[in-house]
């Protein structure tokens, strides 16, 4: 039997029961895509409800402001995503008469859209007999080919691609998309692949030379930069600063807590003071440490230490800022880095810094 017939039948029996693949339609299906371009099913799964029971269709996602898209992208992360999304919606209802394109030469001039999303949306939403090659079926296709050379450059990742398409069926291409992604998520692991439960073993040239250890192959990354950070906690009548990220910076259109990059040789109160008086204002009283927290972006690994402080003046600043208490930071934009270091102002032991 061939590979398809094979994947599709093990898909058909096992497949997870996903919010999107119920009820699918090609607004959830885009919806879903963004969500999973960088984030893995489990964590998508409570964002995806929310985000489509507060904007069920294209018209009410290209009515709502950024920051209510970005508010319930919140903890999500990759907040390009939520803007893209939402600027996607705004153009399928203005240039696309509010229904999304079928084509994935048209779908890939939407905002966020890049290849892979274009063949995603075309194959699960419009049946379009495409391969769509993301993280998982990359591994998938290589593995399955026994491709050697390194899969994470873009001329690897064309004729990865290529391999793909070869093996799409012309009818349900779309489940056979998502079999190729359940096969990489559940079975085709990275690591070390579950070869005893893999439907398509049969078909897999690295299992049959014994190399499913060593492809894929990835070129060696740039390590992570080393950043420490000071962040500003600057409390004032029960509420607390907070800053809007500039869009195109890290974490852009979130809210954070106003910070400094610490530099070489500067101690982190030296750099939390700098990030005081950029805001224009004046210290009362001592900078307390509360701790710090580590968290690791894509590029950026960042121990961020933040410290409470009391100030007068009245704040200014190159970007927005706003007094928030803990109910308004329900609805605002903030990401899980933010949010672990606002968890610092509750739990934390307070320690004189200055
Ligand atoms: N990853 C990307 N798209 C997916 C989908 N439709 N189902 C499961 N995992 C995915």
């Amino acid at each position: 039997m061939n590979l398809s017939t094979v994947l599709l039948r093990w898909y058909d029996v096992g497949a997870r029961d996903l919010p999107w693949r119920t009820r699918p339609s090609p607004y959830r299906t885009l919806v879903s895509e963004f969500m999973l371009q960088q984030t893995v099913v489990a964590t998508v799964i409570p964002y995806f409800h929310s985000f489509v029971e507060r904007f069920p269709d294209f018209a009410a996602l290209a009515r709502a402001g950024e920051q209510d898209v970005l508010g319930l992208w919140s903890g999500l992360g990759y907040y390009t995503r939520a803007r893209n999304l939402h600027r996607a919606a705004v153009a399928v209802v203005e240039e696309h008469g509010g229904a999304l394109p079928r084509d994935e030469a048209t779908l890939v001039t939407l905002p966020g859209v890049g290849p892979y999303t274009a063949a995603a949306v075309a194959a699960i939403a419009f049946g379009a007999q495409t391969f769509a090659l993301d993280g998982n079926a990359a591994r998938v296709v290589a593995r399955l080919f026994a491709v050697a050379e390194p899969i994470d450059g873009p001329a690897a990742r064309l004729r990865l691609r290529a391999r793909g398409q070869t093996l799409v069926p012309r009818l349900r291409a779309g489940d056979f998309a998502q079999a190729v992604m359940e096969l990489g998520a559940r079975v085709c692991v990275a690591g070390r692949p579950r070869c005893a439960s893999c439907p398509v073993i049969a078909h897999c040239r690295a299992q049959a030379t014994d190399r499913t250890d060593v492809i894929p192959v990835r070129r060696v990354r740039a390590p992570k930069k080393i950043v420490r950070v000071a962040c500003i906690a600057v409390e004032r009548a029960g509420k607390i600063l907070l800053e809007l990220r500039p869009a195109g910076s890290l974490l852009g259109g979130t809210w954070t807590l106003p910070a400094a990059e610490v530099d070489a040789g500067e101690s982190e109160p030296a750099a939390a003071r700098r990030a005081l008086s950029a805001l224009g204002l004046r210290r009362v009283g001592a900078l307390r440490e509360l701790g710090s927290v580590r968290h690791v972006f894509t590029h950026r690994d960042v121990t961020a230490s933040a410290f409470q402080v009391k100030a007068t003046g009245r704040p200014t600043g190159s970007s927005e800022l706003r007094w928030v208490n803990g109910r308004d930071l329900v609805s605002l934009a903030v990401s899980s880095f933010t949010r672990k270091t606002l968890g610092l102002l509750r739990d934390a032991p307070v320690r004189a810094a200055s």
